[in-house]
């Protein structure tokens, strides 16, 4: 994936146009000693091996968004309703300008890459010049960075590239914010839990009828969640969409497909008027990410994903983004799998887009430990300035609880008892979207599986404005009366913002019928209903949403989503954080009500 727009090629002509102060910048930093820039303890599960390392790493460097106060704060502007700027949403130009690093920045580290002997043309530059990569030998790479990558090896087999310490000389720490592949052992495991095959003897293929009535209890079987089961439940069944420009989007990672031929199977039986938009969804791939050519097989996560999203918003035009784990130029058979980092690979092609879909729905995460800080920023504010674009960023808050039973403890050497935050969940400029299951429905957990939808409170990303402005997090803090006190941070951003059915979903995999769990199933679900909203937004000329979050802590949270109250997220060997009347960290706002969206958006007759 090459991408040199106009923008940077700008930028390189005006480093190149002031030879006079360069060469002094040169000597003067020459001699600039290395220190360390950033250690990270070996996440729980990884060891290292004595695997040959001869490789070439895809080698992102983020030079470091010294105005992203600013950003931040037109995000916020533009994502409150009483601002009179909501909804004026950033051109991809405007952004770019906003996160292009100052020419000294840029100059210091193409500097730094030349003498170490990489030219420009080996490089690859972000639209708007902050990420600089390149592929690189890992020996290259342990010079640039005096340090030393091992092939790590997951319990599960996985392996990757990495090392625990790395270092830059001195005066380059303040303009790189992230180098990576080097300390993020972070994997977008999918989250969805244990496929459950063949349900009950109704759903077989052969003899599905829909369901006759209308009402409820006729439609919505809570072991077998169908499309029209979601469109009763959230109200979007009677809104047919209406912009010719409104789109959604998926992402896969880890070599996940979206299965056409499955998706047309499965919209047959609960879609019939959308399975047209079986054969025309859009695949992009990118890093040499898969998609379906007919011999590329399926996955669980790409199918789940399709056929949630085709179910409920057809006709919209949909996306799907296939990430893949290796860049293209690999040269060497002896590389490990998901040797990238997923997500940086991704927003790099996304905010080069010149357009991108209204939503975007994510079902992918891993502990926040599992990452440094430096990282978690770098990808949290690529959301950020889709936020700023105009697109709802979501993700799944993830499946396990509070955290897996035993294994809440800190990575940091000290081996502390704590609740286990997921990243990206925990972006602040995310939405994050839990699961619920049943009727009245009840925060979401499956004893079969041990699958409990995923909350809590970061360790990296401090309590939004948004958050604290609306006091909802304290007061529930509050309500708490210290239980936990100590296994999670009180000052962290706090998640799930939203929730939606995560329990059970039908899905057509390889020809069969399945069912399956997951926080997986909530997101493009909750993408769907926000996906509708946007539609509706846009019939009506007007921009879409954008980023959910300010909307739903000023008031749309308690207005048009239903509280759930029960349940609790169970994990870390405790009862986890309880869902309760309110906003609560188990289930956030709770479930959308789609006609109560558009009533407060001024929509309500459509
Ligand atoms: C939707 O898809 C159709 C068919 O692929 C395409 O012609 C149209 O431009 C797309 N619209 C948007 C908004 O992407
Ligand atoms: C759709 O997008 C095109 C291109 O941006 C624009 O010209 C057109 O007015 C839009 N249509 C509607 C209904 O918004
Ligand atoms: C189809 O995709 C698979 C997986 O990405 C790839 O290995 C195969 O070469 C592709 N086949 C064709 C015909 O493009
Ligand atoms: C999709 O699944 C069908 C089975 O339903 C299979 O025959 C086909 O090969 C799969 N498609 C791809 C691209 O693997
Ligand atoms: C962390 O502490 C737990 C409980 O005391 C123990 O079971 C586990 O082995 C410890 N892990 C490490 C890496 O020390
Ligand atoms: C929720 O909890 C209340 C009080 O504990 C109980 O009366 C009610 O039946 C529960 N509802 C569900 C759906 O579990
Ligand atoms: C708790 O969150 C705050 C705000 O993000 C952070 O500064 C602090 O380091 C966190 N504490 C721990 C123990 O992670
Ligand atoms: C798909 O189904 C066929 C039989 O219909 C079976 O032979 C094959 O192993 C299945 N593939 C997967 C990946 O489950
Ligand atoms: C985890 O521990 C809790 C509390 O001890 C227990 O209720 C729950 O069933 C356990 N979950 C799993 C998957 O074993």
């Amino acid at each position: 994936m090459h991408i040199l727009p106009a923008a940077l090629a700008a930028l390189l002509s005006v480093a190149t146009a002031t030879p006079v102060a360069q060469p002094k910048v040169h000597q003067d930093h020459a001699r600039s000693p290395y220190a360390v820039k950033e250690t990270h303890f070996v996440p729980r599960g990884w060891t290292a091996t004595d695997d040959s390392t001869d490789q070439l790493l895809d080698l992102k460097i983020g030079l470091k968004n010294k105005k992203f106060a600013d950003l931040e704060r037109h995000l916020y502007e533009v994502s409150l309703p009483t601002h009179h700027r909501y909804r004026q949403h950033f051109s991809k130009e405007e952004v770019d300008n906003l996160v292009r690093p100052d020419e000294e920045a840029s100059s210091l580290v193409n500097e730094f890459l030349q003498d170490h002997g990489i030219s420009k043309e080996q490089c690859r530059y972000s639209s708007a010049g902050d990420w600089i990569s390149a592929a690189l030998p890992v020996a290259q790479v342990e010079k640039m960075l005096n340090t030393k990558y091992s092939v790590y090896k997951h319990e599960d087999g996985t392996t990757m590239i990495r090392t625990t310490e790395w270092s830059l000389p001195q005066h380059l720490h303040e303009h790189i914010s992230t180098i990576q592949p080097t300390t993020a052992f972070l994997r977008a495991s999918p989250k969805l839990q244990t496929v459950l095959e063949s349900p009950d003897a109704d759903f077989n293929e052969d003899d599905w009828d829909p369901p006759s009535a209308t009402d409820l209890i006729s439609v919505c079987n809570f072991e077998g969640v169908t499309p029209a089961c979601l469109r009763l439940l959230y109200g979007t069944d009677d809104y047919t969409p209406q912009s010719p420009n409104s789109s959604i989007a998926f992402t896969n990672y880890l070599g996940e497909v979206a299965n056409r031929s499955d998706a047309s199977r499965f919209l047959t039986m609960f879609r019939p008027d959308a399975v047209s938009s079986a054969s025309m969804f859009d695949q992009i791939s990118i890093s040499g990410g898969p998609v379906d050519n007919g011999t590329a097989g399926a996955g669980y996560e790409g199918n789940l994903d399709i056929q949630t999203i085709a179910g409920q918003v057809w006709p919209i035009n949909i996306t799907s983004y296939s990430t893949g784990g290796s860049p293209p130029f690999q040269a060497d058979l002896n590389t490990p799998t998901n040797t990238n980092e997923p997500y940086l690979v991704w927003l790099e092609y996304v905010l080069g887009q010149q357009e991108v879909e209204q939503t975007i729905s994510t079902s992918y995460g891993d502990d926040e430990q599992t990452v440094p800080q430096s990282y978690a920023q770098a990808v949290c504010e690529g959301f950020a300035q889709l936020g700023l674009r105009g697109v709802s960023v979501l993700f799944s808050s993830g499946d396990f609880g509070v955290g897996s039973n035993d294994t809440c403890y800190s990575n940091d050497g000290k081996n502390t008892s704590m609740f286990l935050p997921a990243f990206p969940a925990s972006c602040p400029y995310i939405t994050a979207v839990g699961g619920t299951r049943g009727y009245p429905e009840v925060v979401a957990y499956d004893t079969r599986n041990g699958y409990v939808s995923g909350s809590g409170f970061s360790n990296y990303f401090a309590q939004p404005a948004y958050q604290k402005d609306s006091g909802v997090v304290d007061k529930y803090v509050e309500s708490l009366n210290g239980e936990y006190d100590g296994l999670y941070n009180k000052s962290g951003r706090a998640y799930p913002d939203v929730a939606v059915q995560g329990y059970r979903y039908i899905v057509i995999y390889n020809g069969s019928v399945i069912t399956l769990d997951g926080t997986s199933a909530s997101c493009p679900t909750m993408a769907s209903t926000i996906s509708l909203v946007n539609d509706a937004l846009m019939a009506d000329g007007q921009a879409p949403l954008g980023f959910l979050n300010p909307w739903l802590y000023t008031g749309a949270g308690e207005k048009a989503f239903t509280d759930v109250v029960n349940g609790s997220t169970t994990g870390c060997n405790t009862a986890g954080f309880p869902a309760a009347a309110g906003w609560d960290v188990a289930s956030g706002f709770g479930t959308p009500q789609f006609p109560t969206m558009l009533d407060i958006l001024g929509l309500g007759d459509s």
